[in-house]
C-alpha cells in the first residue's frame, strides 16, 4: 500500500456536493491551504457555490481572519464537473451530496475504482448508516466527518469508523481536522444522527409541538432560548446542568405526571405546509421566518457575523475547564 500523506501536509482534497455543506467544508479547506476540488453534478450550483465561497472570503478578509489574498485562496478550490481525471490523485475525498441513500451509494460504487489505494473517503451524512451503502473494498478506508453549518465557523466534526476502518484512518482524520481549525469528537460506533442531532431533533420536535399547539411564535421560542438556555450551555452543557439542577429535583420531576412530550411517529404539519409552499429558510428567503425574500448570500452574511462573535467570545471568553 502507498503511503497516505502526512496529516501535517497540503493535502489534495475532493468534496462532491457544493451545497449548503459542501461549498462551506471547500472553503473551510482551502482557507487551511489544501487544494480543493469541488464537484457537484448541477453546474449551477457548482457556480453558486463559487459566488458565495468568494462572498464569505471577502468576508473573512474584512474580519481580518485571513491574512492570505482572496484570490491566492480562491486559486485551491477548484469546481469540477468531470472528477474521473483528479480523484486518483487526492489524499481525501469528502461526500456532501444530498441525504438519499440511492444517489449516496451509487456515488460510492464511482469512487471506489478510482481513488488511490490509501486516500481516505469520509462522508458529511446526518443520519445515514452510509457503511452500509459503501462498497466493501472501501470500508477500510471509509468514515464519517459529520460537520455543522456553517463548517467554517462552527469547530465540531463528529468523526466515526466502521468495523473494518484501519487503525490509522481516525487518527490521521482527527489531526487533518485539528489543523483546520476545527473540534473533532470520535464517536466509538455509528448511531444514526450521532451527538448533536439526536439532541436537536429531540428539541425541534417538541418546537413543532408547541407551534402547532399556538403555544408561542417561532421568533418567541427562539426569544426563550436565547435568554435561559442559550446562557448556560456554553458553560455547562446538557449533563452538566443537570448537577447544576440537582439530580434529587431532576428525578422528582421525572416522577410527577407525565407531560406528554411530541412523539416522533408524525410529521409536523407545518413543516410540511412550509415545505409544500417552497419555503425552505434561509436558501430560499422565508421558512419558519420571513426574510423579505432577502438573498441568501445577504442573510448568511448577517448570521455569520454573529456566529463569528458568539465563537470568538468562546475562544477566549470561556476558561478555566468545566469544573
Ligand atoms: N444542511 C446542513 O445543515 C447539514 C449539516 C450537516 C450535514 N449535512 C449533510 O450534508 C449532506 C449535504 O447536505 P446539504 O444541506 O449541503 O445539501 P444541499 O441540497 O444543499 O446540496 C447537495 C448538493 O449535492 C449535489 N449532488 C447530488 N448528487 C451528486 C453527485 N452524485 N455528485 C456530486 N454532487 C451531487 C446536488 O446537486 C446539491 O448541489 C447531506 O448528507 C446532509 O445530511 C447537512
Amino acid at each position: 500500500m502507498a503511503d497516505q500523506s502526512p496529516a501535517t501536509s497540503y493535502l489534495r482534497i475532493m468534496v462532491f456536493g457544493a451545497g449548503t455543506m459542501g461549498h462551506g467544508i471547500a472553503l473551510l479547506a482551502g482557507k487551511s491551504g489544501h487544494m480543493v476540488f469541488l464537484v457537484d453534478v448541477d453546474s449551477e450550483a457548482l457556480h453558486r457555490a463559487v459566488k458565495l465561497i468568494r462572498s464569505h472570503l471577502d468576508w473573512f478578509q474584512e474580519e481580518k481572519e485571513i491574512s492570505e489574498p482572496l484570490e491566492a485562496v480562491l486559486s485551491r478550490i477548484k469546481p469540477v464537473q468531470n472528477f474521473e481525471d483528479v480523484i486518483g490523485s487526492c489524499d481525501l475525498i469528502i461526500e456532501a451530496i444530498t441525504e438519499d441513500q440511492i444517489l449516496k451509494s451509487e456515488l460510492f460504487k464511482q469512487i471506489a475504482p478510482l481513488k488511490s489505494e490509501p486516500s481516505i473517503v469520509v462522508s458529511n451524512t446526518s443520519y445515514l448508516d452510509v457503511f452500509a451503502l459503501a462498497p466493501e473494498k472501501m470500508l477500510s478506508r471509509f468514515a464519517i466527518a459529520h460537520f455543522f453549518v456553517p463548517p467554517y465557523l462552527v469547530p465540531l466534526v463528529e468523526v466515526v469508523g466502521n468495523d473494518q476502518t484501519d487503525t490509522d484512518v481516525i487518527p490521521w482524520l482527527m489531526e487533518v481536522l485539528r489543523r483546520m481549525g476545527q473540534q473533532p469528537i470520535y464517536l466509538k460506533r455509528f448511531i444514526p444522527g450521532f451527538i448533536v442531532n439526536r439532541l436537536q431533533r429531540a428539541m425541534g420536535r417538541e418546537m413543532f409541538h408547541l407551534l402547532e399547539e399556538g403555544i408561542a411564535s417561532p421568533e418567541d421560542i427562539d426569544a426563550a432560548v436565547k435568554a435561559s438556555f442559550a446562557i448556560r450551555v456554553p458553560v455547562v452543557g446538557i449533563a452538566q446542568k443537570l448537577d447544576l439542577t440537582g439530580l434529587d429535583l431532576v428525578l422528582k420531576i421525572l416522577k410527577n405526571p407525565s407531560i406528554d412530550l411530541a412523539t416522533e411517529d408524525r410529521i409536523p404539519r407545518i413543516l410540511q405546509e412550509r415545505v409544500d409552499a417552497g419555503d425552505y429558510g434561509v436558501k430560499t428567503g422565508k421558512g419558519l421566518y420571513d426574510y423579505g425574500n432577502r438573498p441568501m448570500e445577504e442573510i448568511t452574511r448577517k448570521l455569520n457575523r454573529k456566529f463569528l462573535a458568539v465563537r470568538r467570545f468562546m475562544e477566549k471568553g470561556i476558561s478555566g475547564g468545566s469544573k
